[in-house]
């Protein structure tokens, strides 16, 4: 059945079809036919786990960026996610890149993306979130406006924090799209610590303003060295970060060298981002021995794929490109086998 969905969408430009696709979703899970949607998935219930003081009803998660906007939180959680991440979303709306800004690699089964944030702006998010019939666990990935500077980007995503408080399960702290220009540099040294210390002193407001604790994760690249990752998992230990999803899309095109598309900018997920975003999950799970639940993502494709990251020492998994790939068949088939 999605062989023929996939056909009728790659025939249209990527974010064309991604567009389509969020419309419908949003427009079935606003309807009587959601009910109808979640019997066709009929997706099982899955190995329940609890993970950063949340209970997830299953480990597999959709990434952020699928639904910036959360305007089709209902529609997705009818194929059977156990956590939906939405965002990134930033203070203010903004357009993003200029069109065309994805693109597929077929053959790779990969999408390379440019998009840089394009979003409505946190507060038509929140009202979404308000909205949604959705009970499951909510993450919401937050960035900057590309025009504020990166010296300014701490008050951006505290401005994030306080708005989506309330309204999330989880908050995760994007630093690492590589379309957003300079954002990656917030990975890093005294700036990282900088950014930390601002959102973990304003995690404790927060939580005494509303009564409730909400997690921080912070999302970071595939692209990093030895050292710098090593910099990185001793900072989020420093700051006691909550979570850790690793990895965001990656700038490197070895696996992809000479494809169509490949030349494009921006970054690379699906398939050809596997191994490297593997790698990236056994070498933290080294240096955090389990003191910082990693959340997976990146180019999971197969049970097998998936497997990997657990036996990585991911405890959760995310996925988007290999949902675009593979239709939703491939959560039901990773609810199923991931324990
Ligand atoms: C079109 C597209 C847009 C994305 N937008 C975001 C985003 O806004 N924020 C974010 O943290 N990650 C974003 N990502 C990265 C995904 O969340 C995910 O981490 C990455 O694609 C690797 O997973 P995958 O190989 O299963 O797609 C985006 C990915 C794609 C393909």
């Amino acid at each position: 059945m999605y062989s023929l969905v996939r056909k009728a969408l790659f025939s249209l430009d990527a974010e064309q079809a991604h567009d389509l696709t969020i419309q419908t979703l949003k427009i079935i899970g606003r309807s009587p036919l959601n009910p109808i949607l979640k019997a066709v998935f009929s997706c099982p219930a899955g190995s329940a786990r609890t993970v950063m003081g949340l209970h997830f009803k299953n480990p597999i998660g959709l990434a952020a960026g699928a639904d910036k906007n959360g305007d089709a939180i209902t529609g997705f959680a009818a194929m059977g996610f156990g956590f939906i991440e939405v965002g990134t979303v930033t203070p203010l709306a903004q357009e993003g890149n200029p069109k065309p800004r994805q693109f597929r690699l077929p053959q790779a089964e990969g999408i390379i993306n440019r998009n840089g944030f394009n979003n409505y702006g946190i507060d038509y998010l929140i009202e979404n979130v308000k909205r949604a019939k959705y009970d499951g666990i909510l993450g919401i990935n937050i960035g900057k406006n590309t025009f504020t500077s990166i010296e300014n980007g701490k008050a951006d995503y505290i401005f994030c924090l306080n708005k989506a408080y309330n309204y999330a399960d989880y908050i995760t702290i994007n630093i690492s799209s590589p379309n957003s220009p300079g954002l990656r540099q917030l990975q890093y040294g005294e700036a990282l610590d900088d950014l930390l210390d601002g959102v973990k002193a304003r995690q404790k407001i927060l939580t005494n303003q509303y009564n409730k604790y909400v997690p921080i994760t912070v999302k970071i690249a595939p692209d990093l060295s030895e050292a710098e990752l090593i910099q990185i998992a001793d900072s989020l230990q420093r700051h006691k970060i909550d979570g850790v999803i690793a990895t965001n899309t990656t700038v490197s095109r070895e696996t992809v060298n000479g494809l169509k598309n490949a030349e494009q900018q921006g970054g690379l997920s699906g398939k050809p981002l596997h191994d490297k975003s593997t790698d990236v999950i056994t070498r933290l799970h080294q240096e955090l021995k389990g003191k910082i639940p990693i959340i997976g993502s990146g180019g999971i494709y197969s049970v097998h794929s998936a497997q990997e990251k657990i036996n990585a020492g991911a405890e959760l998994l995310q996925l988007y490109s290999g949902l675009i790939y593979q239709g939703p068949n491939l959560i039901k088939q990773l609810v199923k086998s991931i324990k």
